[in-house]
């Protein structure tokens, strides 16, 4: 059951090296609150890791003694590398993403040659999700619904009047995410959309990224009813055919994203480098032509 008439203090955090938009999402019943999409900065040329995204999420959730129940992931990110493990050992909580993890370990376990050590049966998360799940934050329920299409695991999480919709849908002038990444499908998209645009008119929508497109100030809030009237891809009623002739052709001009390599190394464990070797060194690897 939807308890619409929750409403959630949502505080964003906007990565400018990603366009990622990390959200603490507090129960106003309590101090409780959830993380959303969490951004670890790697300087990939570099080879460097740094927390400075993370530090300021740990310094709102110190300065306003919140409790964190839960840090959430919408899918496994190909564009940023999640920070869930370091908040938690900073602030606690359990890690949550969808239980089809286990599909995306599986291509990407093959894809970066991991061996047995790499277990792709989604323990390195505290807790897999599917739809039709609830969790509680405080007195608020985080409804689960399963929205796949982008990858085979995207969750959107609807939390009383908001929705964290991940990488299904951008704000109206941006469309939607892509669908070729694999165990992407344009039309499953199309239908986890359609599933986001059932919620009442009034939902606030919050997006996991925003890029200004044609130069206007990054923004990651709108509502159902403003993407059903405005979106550039599915607004007006697009039919799925044409949503899925649309998504592919876009997509087929689409380059891979910068950080997608170490993203989903570091993402498919939930967050964890890959292990240190015997002297205690971490390593990401490069696929030659594997992507
Ligand atoms: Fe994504």
């Amino acid at each position: 059951m939807t308890q619409s008439n929750v409403k959630p203090n949502v505080t964003a955090f906007f990565d400018e090296a990603t366009n990622t938009i990390t959200y603490v999402v507090k129960d106003p019943a309590s101090e409780s609150c959830a993380i959303i999409d969490s951004v670890m900065d790697i300087d990939y040329a570099a080879g460097r890791i740094t927390f400075d995204h993370a530090d300021a999420v740990i310094e709102h959730v110190q300065a306003n003694g919140l409790k964190v129940d839960w840090l959430l992931e919408t899918h496994v990110h190909a564009d940023h590398l999640s920070a869930a493990p370091y908040l938690q050992d900073k602030l606690g909580g359990k890690i949550g993403i969808g239980k089809n993890i286990t599909i995306v370990q599986d291509t990407f376990g093959k894809v970066f040659n991991e061996g047995t050590e790499f277990a792709r049966d989604g323990s390195q998360f505290d807790r897999l999700l599917e739809d039709g799940d609830a969790i509680r934050v405080g007195a608020m329920q985080v409804e689960i619904m399963h929205t796949p299409g982008h990858t085979p695991a995207c969750l959107t999480f609807v939390v009383g009047d908001a929705a964290f919709v991940g990488d299904t849908l951008f704000m109206p002038d941006g469309g939607s995410a892509r669908a070729d990444f694999p165990g992407g499908d344009a039309g499953q998209l199309y239908d986890s959309i359609q599933r986001v645009l059932g919620l009442p008119d009034e939902t606030r929508l919050f997006m996991c990224h925003d890029y200004g497109p044609n130069g206007r100030e990054i923004r990651w809030e709108t509502t159902v009813a403003d993407e059903k009237a405005h979106n550039v891809h599915v607004g007006g009623g697009t039919s799925r055919e044409d949503f899925i002739a649309m998504r592919e052709a876009r997509d087929a001009t689409l380059a891979m994203p910068k950080l997608i390599i170490p993203s989903l190394q570091v993402n498919m464990r939930a967050g964890q480098l890959p292990p240190a070797d015997e002297d205690g060194k971490t390593f990401l690897k490069v696929p030659v032509n594997g992507l």
